[in-house]
């Protein structure tokens, strides 16, 4: 019968080349634990970047490598620059889960050695930009949402511009690689969730291949 009153998103969804919306793909209670644990040791924080500007989100990091920023360059160390010590290792929990998201969009041998963690409160966003500070583009971007939904935003090869927007909510996943892998995206600022006001927060974890 048809649902006229569901709003039930497919599984799987291509909504620009090569990006892929995995829907509600994850439970998000276990990874929000790992998180907190991550965030004992190295915390979120804004960093300072080239335009002299500090990061919108505050952002930490695990895995082998971290993607940090400073007034000189983006760069991908291995040492968290707050507390001088590697990063907290990629929970196995994570490591899988982006292996598998990656393999369901149809990206074989993914090999996350990076794992950005940022977050969102209400009234930040993310400007349009590429990631692009990767040695091989070779391998797909994996992006985790959890809490608070938020408007990703996909331009294409320019970084302004018509945009394809969606609605990103808590467990989905979206995989982008190939010809969208050096896409212009950003996130649109955060406004609070009428439907679940006491949401105040987005948590999102990209894992990459930097090396
Ligand atoms: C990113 O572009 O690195 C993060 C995207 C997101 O927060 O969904
Ligand atoms: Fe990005």
């Amino acid at each position: 019968m048809l649902d006229l009153f569901s709003n039930s998103r497919p599984d799987k969804q291509e909504i620009y080349p090569d990006l892929f919306v995995l829907a509600n793909f994850v439970k998000t209670a276990p990874l929000l634990k790992e998180v907190e644990q991550i965030i004992e040791v190295s915390p979120f924080r804004k960093m300072m970047t080239p335009n002299g500007h500090y990061t919108g989100v505050a952002l930490t990091n695990c895995g082998e490598y971290g993607w940090t920023s400073d007034r000189k360059e983006y760069r991908y160390s291995k040492i968290d620059p707050l507390n001088g010590r590697p990063w907290q290792s990629m929970p196995d929990r994570f490591k899988a889960l982006a292996i598998e998201a990656a393999l369901a969009a149809g990206f074989e041998n993914f090999e996350p050695d990076a794992c950005l963690i940022n977050q969102y409160l209400i009234g930040t966003k993310l400007g349009s930009h590429q990631d692009k500070n990767e040695k091989d583009f070779s391998q797909p971007i994996v992006s985790v949402s959890i809490g608070l939904s938020a408007v990703f935003q996909i331009f294409g090869n320019q970084r302004a511009g018509k945009a394809v927007n969606y609605r990103l909510q808590d467990g989905d996943v979206v995989v982008w690689g190939k010809s969208a892998r050096l896409n212009y995206h950003g996130i649109r600022t955060l406004t609070v969730d009428k439907l679940n006001p006491t949401c105040q927060q987005r948590i999102n974890i990209t894992f990459r291949k930097s090396h």
